[in-house]
Formats: structure tokens, C-alpha cells, sequence
């Protein structure tokens, strides 16, 4: 394992090739390489708690923040709880620039403005949206309407450069920042128009022990997004922590 620094300039070369070949390999095939993922609001509970999922799993992860301080501090944390952790703090824009797939974890309130802030660093990369744009009011939570259809195809309309996926939009915070085998029973649902992109994303996904599905085109988000709302309203009413799996699929 490499040291800990707790920043990355932008001149400092990535260590580990997180594209290329991945791009080809075919869906069946395990994730072989270690990848190296950036998070865009990587200090939220979302963003902090995948990227510690995504550290045990062997992958390197840059958390971004408007604030290197507190990107900093959140890598501190996971490396607290991982020492074996690689895990780096920078700027959401350090964050993207040096990391070939990117994990967008910030809420739907400042997604355009920060995805079209990043769209140049964004270009040619896997951008994988977990962001659900979700109201609350006295009946509990709705999904909020979203001109695009839902946050994942705003983000492709900002990046038309770059390959947008759905994912990770059920899984609890809570959940991830915990250890054990807590969250293997969950499926995580993905969607994309990009299978190359895709074919990444089931396979990160199945590294930290879940089963990927892929669900269709991008625009299959309008309904993962506001799915969760559902969810919420679960375990509100249950006082749990619901997630996803199906079934019906193949064993194999
Ligand atoms: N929490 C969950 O259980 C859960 C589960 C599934 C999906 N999600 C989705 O994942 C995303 C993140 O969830 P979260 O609970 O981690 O959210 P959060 O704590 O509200 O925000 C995450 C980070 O985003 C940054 N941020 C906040 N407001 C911003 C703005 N206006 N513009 C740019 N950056 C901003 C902040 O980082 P800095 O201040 O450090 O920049 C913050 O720490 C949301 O879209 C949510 O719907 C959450």
C-alpha cells in the first residue's frame, strides 16, 4: 500500500490506469484491477460511507469537497477506522480530475451548478449518480420532479462528454459506514445508456459484495430515484433500514 497523504495536486500522477482495458472487459469477467474513484461531496454521510465501503473492498479513494479541510478530515476518519485504507482528501475538482470514475454524493439542491462546474474534468469519465431528488413534507417523502426526468440524465444533459450511470441509489448510509456483511443480501440497481460504463459499475458493485443488475437505459432513474422515497417511507413506518433485491433473476 501506498503512503496517506491527506492531498493530491493536480500534477501528481494517478497511480493506478482505472481505465482502459476495464472498459472491454465483458460483463461475466470479476473487477481484476484496483480502481482508483473520486467522490464529488465525498464527506456526506453517502459519499463517506461508499468510499469506506469501496476502501475495504482494496479500492483507492479520493474524497472530494468544496473544502479540502473537511475532504481531509473525512479521508482521516476512514483511514481511522481502515489503516490500510488509501484514502485522500481534495477538492471535488482534484477529486474528478485525477480519478477515472466518479461517485456524485451531494444533494439534488446543488447538482447542476456543481456538475456543470465540473463538466470539464468530468469529460470522457464513468460518472455515477447516487442522488436522489426527493421532497419531505406532512405525508412524508415524495420524488421531487425533475425537468430532466431525474438527477442522473440532468448530470448527462450538463456532461454530454462524459458516461453517466445509475447506481447505489438504495443503500443506506447508515449501513455502509458499518462493518461486517450487512449489505450482501442487497442488489444494487443500475442503469445507463453507456454499457461499457455499466459493465464497471456491476462489477465495483458485485466487489463489495452485492449483486449488480442492470436495469436498462438511464432513464430508468426516474424510477430508481423516487423509489427511494418509498423506502424511506418503510422504515419510517418500520423503523428499519429497507433496501432492494429481486428476484427472479439467474443464479449465476
Ligand atoms: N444518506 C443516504 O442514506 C443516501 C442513500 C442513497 C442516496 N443518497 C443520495 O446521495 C446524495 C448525498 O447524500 P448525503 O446524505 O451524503 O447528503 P449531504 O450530507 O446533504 O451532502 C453530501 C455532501 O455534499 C456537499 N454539498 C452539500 N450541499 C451542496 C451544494 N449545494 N452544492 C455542492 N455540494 C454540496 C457537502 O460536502 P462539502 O460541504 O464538503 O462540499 C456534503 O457533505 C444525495 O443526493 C442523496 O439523495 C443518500
Amino acid at each position: 500500500m501506498s503512503p496517506h497523504p491527506d492531498s493530491v495536486s493536480p500534477s501528481s500522477s494517478p497511480e493506478v490506469d482505472t481505465g482502459g482495458s476495464l472498459r472491454h472487459q465483458p460483463s461475466e469477467a470479476p473487477l481484476e484491477k484496483v480502481l482508483e474513484i473520486g467522490f464529488i461531496g465525498g464527506t456526506g454521510p453517502q459519499g463517506k460511507g461508499l468510499a469506506y465501503q469501496f476502501a475495504r473492498a482494496g479500492h483507492r479513494v479520493l474524497i472530494g469537497s468544496r473544502s479540502l479541510e473537511r475532504a481531509q478530515a473525512t479521508a482521516t476518519e476512514i483511514r481511522a477506522r481502515l489503516p490500510a485504507a488509501t484514502a485522500v482528501g481534495a477538492t471535488n475538482e482534484t477529486a474528478a480530475a485525477k480519478t477515472q470514475v466518479i461517485v456524485v454524493a451531494i444533494p439534488y439542491a446543488g447538482h447542476a451548478e456543481t456538475v456543470r462546474s465540473l463538466r470539464p474534468v468530468l469529460a470522457g469519465k464513468i460518472v455515477v449518480s447516487c442522488v436522489n431528488p426527493l421532497g419531505f413534507d406532512r405525508t412524508g417523502p415524495f420524488g421531487l420532479a425533475v425537468p430532466d426526468g431525474s438527477a442522473a440524465e440532468e448530470a448527462g444533459r450538463i456532461t454530454p462528454e462524459s458516461r453517466v450511470v445509475g447506481a447505489f441509489h438504495h443503500v443506506s448510509a447508515v449501513n455502509l459506514w458499518r462493518d461486517g456483511d450487512t449489505l450482501s443480501h442487497e442488489d444494487i440497481l443500475v442503469c445507463g445508456d453507456d454499457d461499457e460504463a455499466k459493465t464497471v459499475v456491476l462489477q465495483l458493485a458485485r466487489s463489495v459484495g452485492h449483486r449488480g443488475v442492470d436495469v436498462g437505459a438511464l432513464r430508468m432513474a426516474r424510477i430508481l430515484e423516487p423509489l427511494t422515497a418509498v423506502l424511506v417511507s418503510v422504515n419510517k413506518r418500520y423503523q428499519t433500514r429497507s433496501g432492494v433485491a429481486l428476484v427472479g433473476l439467474p443464479t449465476s
